[in-house]
């Protein structure tokens, strides 16, 4: 049976991926480092599916770790989530970020190349949209004016995939760029853990809500939009797991680099999200107006009609559910360590 191989699969975004193929039953293989994830998200993934997956720890950069994996499975097609992705750590260590994003990638593609693995599907992001197109953003808009090395990285792995396939004519590389991840599985046992004070707006407020922090600073008010505040397109995590199950049934029958958003259509304002999240959980978040943060654009969403054209894909989920599953698993995380603590 040929398999389904996930770099960065016990992260975030790779964590529910591998649930949603298990649900559909993909045979999955993940490989992680676990530099940004805990080797406990093998059993989560267990108990939802009932499955568990086969597991190597490995940097997907190393050529020699990695080699066992491909020639001692039957690898069909990879979707490769391996990367750093701090914003904010990227732009003060611009080296790290390079060298090991675009590092992994083209490992992966060496030896998919030597083994004969002929699809790919990258986790790219509506950061390569940069700071100069106008919403709702298309996929044949240009590319660049990225504001920080993170989203460089993704925008060099997007133009080395590019040519990969040129030159490989039975390549087929889905470029998939995600806007905002929020939510968890229903479950609440996998979902974000970010390390340290969270940078993303979503897991911030989780963590006020859950009393970790004391207030959340909303990062200017005066953008021109709906209330003077960021509007982002805030998409489900198990949506966008299934626009890469969508995206994996899609690369069977199709060769060539194709760009396609994952993300909603929608945009939702910093207060709006704020709100919703008050209304779905019954639960006040205290917030303060802050200064702009660097590198924020006014309004991010997508035009998601190519993903519904080609990938027959569409988000199903709404902001209520969004919210209401963040907390789940921040409150899941809470009980853990009250439980850690009692012991
Ligand atoms: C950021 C990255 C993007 C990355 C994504 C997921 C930038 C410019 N973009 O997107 O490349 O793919 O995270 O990791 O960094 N906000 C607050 N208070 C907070 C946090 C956020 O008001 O404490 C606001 C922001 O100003 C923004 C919105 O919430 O308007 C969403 O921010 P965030 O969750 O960090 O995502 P992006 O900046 O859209």
């Amino acid at each position: 049976m040929e398999s389904v191989l996930l770099t960065g699969g016990m992260g975030y975004i790779g964590s529910h991926t591998a649930v949603e193929l298990l649900r559909e039953g993909y045979d999955v293989i993940l490989v992680d480092d676990l530099s940004n994830s805990s080797a406990d998200v093998l059993d989560r993934i267990e108990s939802i599916t009932g499955v568990r997956p086969k597991f190597y720890q490995a940097d997907a950069a190393d050529h020699e770790a990695m080699t066992p994996v491909f020639r001692d499975n039957n690898i069909g097609a990879v979707i490769h989530f391996a990367g750093y992705k701090a914003v904010g750590e990227s732009v003060q260590k611009p080296l790290l970020y390079y060298r090991n994003n675009i590092d992994s990638a083209l490992t992966v593609l060496e030896l998919m190349e030597k083994y004969n693995v002929q699809r790919f599907i990258f986790s790219s992001s509506a950061t390569v949209y940069g700071e100069h197109n106008t919403p709702p953003l298309t996929e044949d808009l240009p590319t660049g004016g990225i504001t920080n090395p993170y989203g460089w990285t993704k925008y060099m792995i997007e133009e080395i995939l590019k040519d990969a396939a040129k030159a490989n004519q039975e390549l087929s590389v889905v470029l998939l760029r995600y806007f905002n991840p929020i939510g968890a599985d229903e479950s609440g046992l996998i979902g974000e853990k970010p390390n340290g004070i969270p940078n993303n707006l979503m897991p911030y407020i989780a963590q006020v809500a859950a009393g970790i922090r004391d207030h959340l600073n909303v990062f200017g008010n005066d953008y021109p939009t709906v209330d003077g505040t960021g509007v982002r397109d805030y998409i489900h995590v198990t949506d966008l797991a299934r626009g890469h199950v969508a995206a994996l049934r899609y690369s069977r029958t199709h060769t060539g680099a194709e760009a396609i958003n994952l993300g909603t259509g929608n945009g939702v304002s910093v207060l709006q999200l704020i709100h919703a999240f008050e209304e779905a959980n019954g639960i006040r978040i205290p917030y303060e107006i802050a200064p702009r943060r660097a590198g924020d654009v006014a309004e991010m969403y997508a035009c998601p009609d190519k993903a519904e054209k080609l990938l027959n894909w569409h988000a199903e989920k709404t902001i209520e559910d969004c919210c209401r599953d963040s907390w789940r698993f921040q409150k899941g995380i809470a009980d853990e360590l009250r439980v850690m603590r009692s012991r």
